[in-house]
């Protein structure tokens, strides 16, 4: 690790370069968002396919007065501090209640994507001029720090569109862990997890026909190109989605068609694949109420409330402290 912290310049470089000449190959997924990389996301959130995007919506605008008077007991002022905000989206529609009933606190959203956030906080500023927004960029790991430096006021923490779902179990068991260890007694992580379902609703929600995903996993190749003076032929790798039933894994890859050696300049590394040799992107993790209770009391955490869709296609937790 020595060598490769002095030859490369962000971390992205090198994880790229660690992920390409790793057996099997892989990407992270946190790479997907550039300008267009959200974008497309914003597609895909809207395709009928996407459930996931629709049923948060649905629970927040059915429960929102329930889950805003648990952010609320107490008369505290409090700060909403959202992980992966993304556009906002369903956030809103609780912002925007909270604003109507004159409730006080702030809004903090965190992305990966300081696009996201400029958007973000542009339409907050037309649409709900009233909240008063704070964003951050960064990854999750990055916003627990600055979580952790921000002591005093009662802490509510978002993570919604079952983005945990990108950690596997024991990184997601880490990662639940600092967030406990950032939260006070009377503070809350509100987090969304997708549930365990007919196993086609999920291979079509990450795998549509009109290729709106193919483009979204292929984006990261065209960063590459863009970022890294490389030269991935797109159109030389398929995007395929697998889905276990029995794991509730959901796994995205791109495969390669051919034998072929692509070069990243930038890195100066050449990658040689074998025909159908794969990368893998995603994982996108479904849940059940025990995998969920279990990840929980590995966490020191306690599942307090929990609110879902009418079809019990997604579920939203609420977290405290054990
Ligand atoms: N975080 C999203 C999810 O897991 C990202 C995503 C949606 C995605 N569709 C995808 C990632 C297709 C790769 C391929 O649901």
């Amino acid at each position: 690790m020595q060598q490769t912290e002095t030859i490369f310049e962000t971390q992205f470089e090198e994880e790229v370069y660690i992920g390409l000449t790793d057996f099997p190959k892989h990407l992270s997924s946190k790479y997907f968002y550039d300008k267009r990389g959200d974008k497309l996301f914003q597609d895909i959130m809207d395709m009928p396919e996407y459930y996931l995007t629709d049923v948060e919506f649905e629970i927040f605008e059915t429960y929102k007065q329930q889950i805003a008077a648990l952010f609320v007991s107490g008369n505290d002022k409090f700060n909403l501090i959202e992980l992966g905000a993304g556009d906002g989206k369903k956030t809103k529609v609780l912002l925007k209640h909270l604003v109507e009933q004159k409730i006080s606190f702030t809004y903090q959203p965190i992305d990966i994507s300081q696009n996201v956030l400029d958007q973000l906080e542009a339409s907050l500023q037309d649409e709900l001029p009233q909240v008063s927004v704070q964003t951050r960029q960064g990854t999750y790991f990055e916003a627990l720090e600055r979580i952790n430096s921000d002591n005093g006021a009662k802490k509510i923490i978002l993570f919604l569109g079952s983005n945990i779902g990108n950690l596997l179990h024991p990184q997601a068991i880490a990662f639940l862990q600092s967030v406990r260890e950032s939260m006070q007694e009377d503070d809350l992580f509100f987090v969304g997890f997708d549930q365990k379902k007919h196993p086609q609703t999920i291979l079509d929600a990450y795998n549509d026909p009109t290729g709106i995903t193919e483009a979204f996993n292929k984006n990261i190749l065209v960063r590459l190109n863009k970022e890294l003076d490389g030269n991935f032929d797109l159109d030389q790798f398929l995007h395929w989605e697998v889905y276990n039933p029995e794991t509730g894994t959901a796994k995205s890859y791109l495969v390669s068609q051919k034998q072929q050696t692509v070069v990243l300049n930038k890195l100066e590394l050449r990658i040689d694949f074998k025909p159908w040799e794969t990368i893998h992107t995603e994982i996108s993790q479904k849940y059940d109420d025990a995998t969920v209770a279990w990840l929980a009391a590995q966490s020191g955490l306690k599942v307090s409330h929990w609110f879902s869709d009418q079809g019990n296609l997604y579920k939203n937790y609420v977290f405290t402290k054990d």
